[in-house]
Formats: structure tokens, C-alpha cells, sequence
């Protein structure tokens, strides 16, 4: 499934729990500490903690679905995908407004001339590219990248799914 084939309401719903974000509790922070490298960390706590929890979420939703496939073998890197997958939406770079736009009505490529709209869609090949500068695994790279493209293998589907439900 592609975000974009996610009901309008789901959208709805995803971006009304974006806005009602709980912050990190110690036992979401040590979760993080055990699959983020130091850099690693100081990337996840780039993004606003909207995108914190979703990640987080994600990632939980992640490891059940990999162990429900036997994909425990991949199953540390997916987790891992699923906390870096939103890296290149950087803090403050993203107005209230922007978010709602993209959240809800789903950009198509090239139609849009906003800067910061631009931004949101470049998320996955930003993201990507700087998880590859601070020396991630090429496997996190990459599902990262392809985060909202048609899933290439399982993993890659673990994590449509994982993103598109939280
Ligand atoms: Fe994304
Ligand atoms: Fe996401």
C-alpha cells in the first residue's frame, strides 16, 4: 500500500495524532539507544517530536510485522529504517501549514512550486542521503529512500505499512 491509497479519513486521523504528540518518555529514549548510533540519535532528534513519536511508533509496529514474517533476520535494520525514515523533514523546516497540505491531500510530483512543499516530498532522498553521510548500514539507506515508492521486498513493505498507520 502507498500513502497516497491511504483513506482521506486515515489522513485525517494521522495528522491529528501528529498534532497531539505525547513527548519521549526514558523507556522511549532507551528504545532509541538501542538501535541508534550516537550520530544516529542526534539525526532522529533533528525532526520535530511529532515526527519523533511517529517514528517510534513505526518502528515498534516494525519489529512486530518483521517477526510476524520471518524477517527476523532483517528485523534490527527495518526497526532502524523506521526510526531514521523521517530524518530529512528537519525541525522547523516544515510550517503547521506545509505539513497539514501534504499530510492530507497527498502532493503529486512536479505540480508544486512551494519551497518548504518541495522540501516535504525531497524528505526520502534527504533523509537518505544524510543517514548515508553519518555512516548508516546501505539496507537503512536504502529503505529509507524508497519509503514512499512501491515496495521492492517485504522489508520495504514492513515499512510502507509501519508508516502508514502511525
Ligand atoms: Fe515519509
Ligand atoms: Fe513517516
Amino acid at each position: 500500500m502507498t500513502s497516497a491509497s491511504i483513506p482521506f479519513w486515515g489522513r485525517v486521523k494521522q495528522f491529528y495524532r501528529s498534532l497531539t504528540a505525547a513527548p519521549l518518555k526514558d523507556s522511549d529514549l532507551k528504545y532509541i539507544q538501542r538501535y541508534l548510533s550516537e550520530q544516529e540519535r542526534a539525526l532522529f532528534f533533528q525532526m520535530d517530536v511529532m515526527d519523533q513519536r511517529h517514528a517510534l511508533e513505526a518502528a515498534r509496529y516494525a519489529y512486530r510485522a518483521a517477526t510476524a514474517r520471518g524477517l527476523g533476520h532483517q528485523r534490527h535494520l527495518i526497526v532502524k529504517a523506521a526510526l531514521l525514515h523521517d530524518i530529512g523533514k528537519v525541525k522547523g523546516d516544515l510550517p503547521l501549514r506545509a505539513r497539514a497540505k501534504y499530510t492530507l491531500f497527498q502532493p503529486k510530483p512536479g505540480k508544486d512550486q512551494n519551497k518548504v512543499w518541495a522540501a516535504l516530498k525531497d524528505h526520502a532522498q534527504r533523509g537518505a542521503h544524510m543517514a548515508e553521510t553519518f555512516g548508516t548500514e546501505p539496507e537503512v539507506v536504502r529503505l529509507i529512500r524508497g519509503h514512499h515508492n512501491p515496495p521492492q521486498d517485504e522489508a520495504a513493505r514492513v515499512l510502507q505499512e509501519a508508516d502508514n498507520l502511525y
